[in-house]
């Protein structure tokens, strides 16, 4: 079965993973994991001042609380996100400012120019879908206004710009491990830092965080194994199984419905536990080969749809693009989820709103509806299709190929 999002990533090694770290309560407290996982990214980046969070959004928090921001200060980012990225700033105590998008779906340069203020803090720079932002051109606006520089590497681990790795760019970057991103841990992230005048602040803040509660961390080992089974058995109760689980609060959700009013979970920011550290190592493990998998399939999607004008998709503009997930835009976006859902599909609806997800308030945002127009078009048309590892060649075919015959069937209805 097709599924763009539950654990996408998950295979048996990491299900195996998460059971161990259930038998092996009494190694909760230790660092074991975290310490791994650190080397190897400090290894991966040339960098070992990297910090890990529960969350990216507890990352990118952390870090915007140790730049003490006054009120009014601005920080600017694009409209075509998730609320997970806003509500870090407004937590802070800062003032989101929205760019409008380009053809990467990233932050517009000319847009950005326009939003720069006396009171710009800093610039998040989002890497969506993991197609890498045009940061040159940014960095160098920001330098000439000195202004700091964020980069979101929520959806773009492992990608590069200019054959550079994405992360290494600005004064700082954030990751995250969330369940449907570049690598899983159910719940993660990490920050790191690439200007070390940053350092001293930043870490007199991360020393006070916590670490989540048990009950917490055993919600999210518990997540491969029923989303596992759950997937399993999709079409004959696996669907209700999950439903069920979440209801019963058993399963833990993305992101929780008081976030979309601006509000904080009580279990933002916390440390990463080390249990769902060695879940991320795992992952990290095979980041080339979870990556390199998802190339294949863009590959696959960008053959389909090179002849046809009824599907937008984004030209392969630069080959560091790693693509979480494959965004198309296509007027019937929503018929054809619909229909390749009929036909045990689930495709992905990343960002039908321009703050995503569904249900966010626009005003506690601070978005005015209409400010972004391509933004706010892109949202209305896009669709996006699997890459993940969990999707074979063939299956990826046969959703092209569905998106392809859903064209044809309306002109013959015509
Ligand atoms: C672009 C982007 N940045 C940051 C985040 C935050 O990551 P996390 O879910 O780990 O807090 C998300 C996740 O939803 C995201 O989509």
């Amino acid at each position: 079965m097709v599924h763009i999002s539950l654990s996408p990533n998950l295979e048996k090694d990491d299900l195996l993973t998460a059971l161990s770290r259930l038998f092996f309560v009494w190694e909760w407290k230790g660092s074991k994991y975290l310490n791994k996982l650190k080397k190897m990214f400090a290894d991966y980046f040339a960098n070992d001042s990297i910090y890990f969070f529960n969350s990216g959004r507890s990352a990118l928090f952390v870090f915007l609380k140790s730049l003490h921001l006054k009120i009014g200060d601005e920080v600017i980012m694009q409209s075509f996100t998730c609320n997970a990225v806003v509500n870090p700033i407004l937590w802070a105590g800062g003032k989101p400012m929205y760019t409008d998008i380009d053809e990467t779906f990233n932050l517009d340069i000319q847009s950005l120019e326009k939003n720069i203020t006396q009171n710009t803090k800093a610039i998040i720079v989002q890497n969506t879908f993991g197609i890498p932002a045009r940061i040159d051109k940014i960095l160098e606006i920001a330098k000439k206004h000195s202004i700091l520089v964020i980069e979101d590497c929520a959806h773009a681990l492992g990608a590069t710009y200019k054959k550079q790795k994405v992360g290494t760019f600005g004064d700082v970057a954030f990751f995250s491990f969330g369940r449907d991103k570049v690598i899983s841990s159910v719940y993660g992230g990490a920050l790191m830092i690439n200007n070390d005048l940053l350092k001293k602040n930043f870490e007199n803040e991360y020393k006070n965080i916590q670490r989540p509660s048990v009950f917490w961390t055993l919600q999210q080992l518990l997540h491969p194994l029923i989303t596992y089974v759950a997937l399993g058995m999709y079409n004959f109760g696996g669907k209700y199984v999950l439903f069920g689980a979440q209801k019963i609060h058993l399963l833990s959700k993305a992101v929780s419905k008081i976030e979309n009013f601006g509000k904080k979970p009580q279990y933002l920011p916390c440390f990463l536990p080390d249990s769902l550290a060695a879940l991320a190592l795992n992952q990290f493990k095979k980041l080339d080969n979870l990556n390199l998998h998802r190339r294949n399939l863009a590959r696959i999607y960008e053959k389909n749809f090179k002849d046809r004008d009824d599907v937008l998709y984004i030209e392969h503009y630069d080959e560091g693009t790693i693509w979480l997930r494959y965004p198309i835009m296509h007027s019937d976006a929503d018929k054809i989820k619909k229909e390749a859902e009929l036909r045990g599909m689930i495709l992905g609806d990343w960002y039908r709103e321009v703050i995503a997800p569904d249900g966010t308030n626009m005003e506690t945002m601070n978005y005015q509806l209409g400010k972004n127009k391509t933004a706010e078009y892109v949202a209305s048309k896009v669709l996006n299709l699997p890459t993940n590892i969990r999707t074979s060649q063939m299956e990826a075919q046969e959703v092209a190929s569905l998106v392809k015959a859903y064209n044809w069937k309306q002109q013959f209805k015509k």
